[in-house]
């Protein structure tokens, strides 16, 4: 198995990027086809999911839009059990059919604190696309409607996906070695 050293952590490869490419076009294919007729707002949650935002919308065939909103709650590879907004949303989203992008949906705090502020500014629609999902971490009830591919627990890095930072160039994904 592929190893790398990041930061002076090792990490060992856990998803090629044919794969993580894969599951992005079958992700656009549902979108296109649940969204037919209408105008998407993409709402990508940075920094993480950058890399995801990218490739997904260019599969995305109907008229759509994209905004960014910046969160953070790690620290290293802990989460510091609060998100904080860093950047907000300037766009006006009342109305429109959104969708937020995440990277991955590990104990939903992000995604659960995303969901209730962007629900407030009164989309017509509102559903969650997320590259990575890990079913055994997620703490909370809230419907994730399109989900790239579900992972065991273990911190993960590469595709936008970072350690302190780094790795988020890697094209592959790849998950910390426990020692
Ligand atoms: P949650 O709030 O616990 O669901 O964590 C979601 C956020 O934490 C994601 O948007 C990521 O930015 C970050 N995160 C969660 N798990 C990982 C991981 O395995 N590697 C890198 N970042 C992660
Ligand atoms: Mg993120």
């Amino acid at each position: 198995m592929k190893k790398i050293v990041v930061q002076g952590k090792e990490f060992e490869l856990s998803i090629l990027s044919v794969n993580i490419k894969r599951s992005i076009e079958r992700l656009a294919v549902e979108i296109n086809e649940d969204y037919a007729g209408k105008d998407i707002m993409f709402i990508c949650i940075l920094n993480g999911s950058c890399i995801f935002a990218s490739d997904l919308i260019r599969k995305i065939k109907l008229p759509c839009q994209i905004s960014f909103i910046k969160m953070t709650s790690y620290i290293g590879k802990e989460s510091t059990g609060t998100v904080k907004e860093i950047i907000g949303l300037n766009e006006d989203i009342s109305g429109r059919d959104v969708i937020i992008l995440e990277d991955i949906v590990d104990s939903g705090m992000t995604i659960e604190t995303v969901s209730s502020k962007l629900k407030t500014k009164h989309p017509a629609s509102l559903k969650i696309a997320t590259l990575l999902f890990k079913p055994q971490a997620y703490q909370k009830n809230l419907n994730l409607d399109y989900v790239g591919i579900e992972m065991p627990n273990g911190f993960l890095i590469g595709y936008g996906l970072d350690y302190n930072g780094y790795g988020r160039n890697l094209e592959d994904i790849y998950v910390l070695k426990e020692t």
